[in-house]
């Protein structure tokens, strides 16, 4: 997980885009997962306009082109080098007609209301908050328009201390998948369903290779205090989701805008 532009100094942004920038996605997730929540959506509209915030690479963004077909997917991202990674990609598999990637933050889109018919984010809307992207969503979707997130959700109600305090010295809010559909209940959208998210899909594409760039880290940055407690950190949050995977991961949520 990456921390917020906002709260993290120049240096730790540095290492942390040299561990997650050339891996096949930057956060937990999978094209059978992507597909899986495309295939739960109701009827999306022939040519659907779809945002994809904080796309990253563009895992997901090139397999919701491969599922459309047709249609208009803007992806976007802060880090260019994510952007231009993704365009090669989309280019080469002759989908640039249907993604287009914009570099910009979440918070400062400047979309007309109800451009989108769908919403979709994997693994980033954390950053602005749930309860923010919800809002964004019910800004920018039309009505009866999709929002699909993953996010980071306890599977119990009593996770271990140590989680507990990892994840609140992240300054990441984390909630139970009642409290989150309970969230998105009140924020004006239909449920329509929910699942979690593999373990295979945070170790094959991402954790399992995010492993390999760490280890000759800790030796690089051996006299640079701030850059080695980075990358320290990132290999906690691996060790700690290997120790409790059963206790919290990513949940898929898919809802619908209401009309009204
Ligand atoms: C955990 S990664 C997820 C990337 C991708 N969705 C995936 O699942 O592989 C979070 C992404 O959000 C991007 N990001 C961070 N802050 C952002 C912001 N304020 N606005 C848009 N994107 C942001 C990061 O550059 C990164 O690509």
């Amino acid at each position: 997980m990456t921390a917020t532009a906002s709260t993290a100094s120049t240096a730790s942004m540095d290492v942390l885009f040299e561990l997650f920038d050339g891996l096949p996605r930057q956060g937990p997730g999978s094209n059978a997962a992507t597909r899986r929540a495309w295939d739960l959506l109701g009827a999306v509209p022939p040519r659907p306009t779809v945002l994809d915030i904080g796309c990253g690479s563009g895992m997901q963004t090139l397999e919701l082109a491969r599922l459309m077909g047709d249609g208009r997917i803007i992806a976007m991202d802060i880090h260019q080098p994510y952007l231009d990674i993704l365009h090669r990609r989309a280019t080469a598999e002759r989908l640039d007609g249907i993604i287009e990637t914009v570099n910009c933050s979440m918070d400062a889109m400047t979309f007309a209301p109800g451009t989108f018919d769908v919403i979709w984010s994997e693994g980033a809307i954390y950053l602005i908050g749930f309860e923010q992207g919800l809002a964004i969503g019910q800004r920018l979707l039309k009505p009866g328009g999709y929002l699909v997130v993953s996010e980071i959700t306890w599977f119990t109600a009593a996770p271990s201390p140590e989680l507990v305090q990892f994840w609140h010295d992240e300054q990441i809010d984390i909630r139970t998948e009642e409290e989150n559909v309970q969230r998105i209940d009140r924020a004006g959208y239909q449920c329509l369903a929910h699942f979690r998210l593999p373990q295979e899909a945070w170790w094959d594409d991402f954790y399992l290779l995010l492993e390999q760039k760490i280890a000759p880290l800790p030796r690089k940055y051996r006299d640079d205090p701030e850059r080695l407690a980075v990358v320290n950190n990132q290999q906690r949050e691996i060790d700690l989701y290997r120790a409790y995977a059963h206790q919290y991961g990513y949940v898929f949520y898919m809802m619908q805008r209401q009309v009204s």
